[in-house]
């Protein structure tokens, strides 16, 4: 192992904050989105199953169709202002369980970390995003006419950043997220001194 390797790495995941507003102009296509799910194929998966499976999205009617299917920043509540039009994702990445493979509730694992690592590559290729589980999955499944072995896990969303986020270590356990005055997005994470025991 390579220090140079060692700290682009570091740096790679300290950067992939999750980012819900976005601006034009990514650079997004199908190809490339098809790019990050080809690596997610190489990760471990329990007992090598491999249940996940994919849907790529890039066509303006699939965009304008998801978009409000999810909720974004559920902490922030009213704060958080509904992105506009030309803030919305460019792309998106459904991730899907299949039970003729694995029941569903032994995927989760998985789909973790088949999303995380399609978000670093995203990130390693100056694509920001976010990974979303907060959207009614029965009528997603429905709209897309999903046979019954099939059902949504995660939507990740894609853009080019139009946020400023900064990470901290959280205080007395206050990992809530928030905004401040300046509508710069704050992240606490725990101290490794108060996970590590
Ligand atoms: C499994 C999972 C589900 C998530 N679902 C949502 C979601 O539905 N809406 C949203 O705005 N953010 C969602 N997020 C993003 C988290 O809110 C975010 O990871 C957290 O606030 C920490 O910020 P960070 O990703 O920049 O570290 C989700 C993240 C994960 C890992």
């Amino acid at each position: 192992m390579s220090f140079q390797n060692y700290d682009s790495f570091s740096e790679l995941v300290k950067t992939s904050r999750s980012v819900r507003r976005f601006s034009k102009g990514s650079g997004i296509t199908r190809e490339l989105l098809t790019a990050f799910v080809d690596i997610a194929r190489y990760t471990p998966a329990t007992a090598n199953f491999q249940p996940l499976k994919y849907k790529i999205f890039t066509e303006k009617s699939d965009l304008d169709d998801i978009f409000p299917r999810l909720k974004w920043a559920g902490l922030l509540k009213d704060k958080f202002v509904l992105q506009k039009y030309d803030e919305r994702p460019e792309g998106y990445i459904a991730i899907f369980t299949d039970s003729n493979i694995l029941p569903h509730e032994k995927c989760g694992i998985d789909v973790g970390i088949c999303a995380q690592t399609i978000m670093l590559a995203a990130k390693a290729s100056g694509i920001s995003g976010c990974i979303l589980a907060a959207f009614d999955k029965d009528a997603f499944a429905k709209s897309l006419s999903l046979p019954e072995n099939l059902s949504p896990a995660l939507i990740l969303a894609f853009g080019k950043s139009a946020e400023t986020i900064t990470v901290e270590d959280a205080e007395n356990g206050r990992v809530a997220y928030y905004r401040d005055e300046n509508d710069v997005h704050h992240v606490p994470k725990r101290p490794i001194s108060e996970i590590i025991f």
